[in-house]
């Protein structure tokens, strides 16, 4: 397994629309161990592929307390939604900023396991907003863009100025 570098916005890659994972193979099988390496370690509850510049329909999550829960879902899709609710998001690619935003309650969601198998879950709480946001990434939707313009303005600023101080 490999930890992978996680692009960090506002990289113009996270905006890429990632393609459906044509065959549920050993290299998709080995790109969601190193994925799950890389949330595990970094640490988050979940991580898209094309956080790590893999534009294959691919995530994985972990929302358990004590991370033995992992998830993997490949070519999800949102079937229905219900109600709304609005929370705090965080994202490893925009490290240090934590917004709210509204997010449908409930959403049920087709996808393929790891062996190339459909299912389908009915996911609410915690579980649904993090599928939606994941499922955004591989849609090349970064939760910020959901503030306002000015909001956003000050986020960019203020990823800039942490990039200078690590670079
Ligand atoms: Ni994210």
């Amino acid at each position: 397994m490999a930890l992978l570098p996680i692009l960090r916005y506002p990289d113009p890659r996270l905006h890429t629309r990632a393609k459906p994972v044509a065959r549920v193979d050993a290299g998709i099988r080995k790109l969601a161990a190193d994925m799950a390496e890389t949330m595990y370690a970094a640490p988050g509850i979940g991580l898209a592929a094309t956080q790590v510049n893999v534009h294959q329909r691919l995530l994985v999550l972990d929302i358990s307390d004590d991370r033995s829960q992992l998830q993997i879902f490949i070519n999800p899709e949102i079937l229905s939604r219900e109600g709304e609710c609005e929370g705090e998001e965080g994202c490893l690619s925009v490290p240090g900023i934590y917004e709210t935003v509204k997010r449908s309650e409930r959403v049920k969601v087709r996808a393929l396991d790891r062996d190339g198998k459909p299912f389908e879950i009915d996911a609410d709480g915690m579980l649904a907003v993090c599928l939606q946001h994941e499922i955004d990434h591989l849609d090349g939707k970064v939760f910020v863009e959901y503030l306002s313009k000015l909001k956003l303005g000050r986020i960019k600023a203020k990823l800039a100025k942490q990039a200078r101080i690590t670079a």
